[in-house]
């Protein structure tokens, strides 16, 4: 057991952290676990607020902090980002100006880690079947959650098929963007978003 690869995973209790912790913990991986919200730790389940603070300065910080070791270790980092980091969407400029800094900020510290064989990739989901999802609908769904979804999946391109993304569809390219068989892949920005962005 001791000798089995460590994941840090930040964001764990939440709805794509706790896919990808389980994930991890399926393959035999040690699984080191942070969250704002100790109690949804607990539970693997939580709720949460996006800002500026959290989504660039968090995935800096953490980064940095964890850079030592993954230079040591030939490790790799895996960054979320969003289709919001890719392009502009209506009344979420905060948002999208927060996750091209990490889509960005790993490309470039990709090209940083190199030299020691450490890799850092960014996964770019759209709509992911999360709590930030309900808390979306919630807010900003004028109270009519059903519409709001609705109305994202008319975004997509599979018609009466549409569907949200799952977690555990995230937790799946994250842990083979840790694997071995990625050796060779770094700097590279995942869509996983059901061809949403395709054609934008
Ligand atoms: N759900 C989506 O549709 C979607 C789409 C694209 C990208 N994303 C991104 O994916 C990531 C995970 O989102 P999710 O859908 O799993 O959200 P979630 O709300 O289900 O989980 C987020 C987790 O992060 C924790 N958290 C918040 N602030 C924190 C802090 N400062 N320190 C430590 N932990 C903190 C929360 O407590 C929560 O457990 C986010 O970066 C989000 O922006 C989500």
């Amino acid at each position: 057991m001791s000798d089995s690869p460590v994941a840090l995973v930040t964001g764990a209790a939440g709805g794509m952290g706790a896919a990808i912790v389980q994930r991890f913990a399926l393959a035999g991986w040690r699984v080191c676990c942070t969250d704002i919200d100790a109690g949804g730790l607990d539970a693997l389940a939580g709720d949460s607020i996006v800002v500026m603070d959290v989504n660039a300065k968090g995935t800096f910080f953490m980064c940095a902090a964890a850079i030592p070791v993954l230079r040591a270790t030939r490790g790799a980092i895996v960054n979320i980002s969003s289709d919001a980091g890719r392009q502009g969407n209506l009344n979420a400029a905060a948002y999208c100006a927060s996750k091209g800094a990490v889509t960005l900020f790993t490309k470039a510290l990709a090209l940083e880690l190199a030299p020691d064989d450490a890799r850092a990739n960014v996964v770019s989901p759209a709509d992911v079947r999360t709590p930030m999802l309900e808390f979306q609908a919630r807010h900003y769904g004028g109270g009519d959650r059903g519409a709001y979804y609705r109305a994202l999946l008319e975004e997509y391109p599979q018609g009466a098929q549409a569907r949200f993304i799952e977690p555990q569809e995230v937790a799946e390219l994250v842990f083979y963007l840790c694997s071995p068989a990625a050796a060779s892949i770094t700097g590279a920005d995942f869509a996983i978003d059901r061809g949403y962005s395709a054609g934008k």
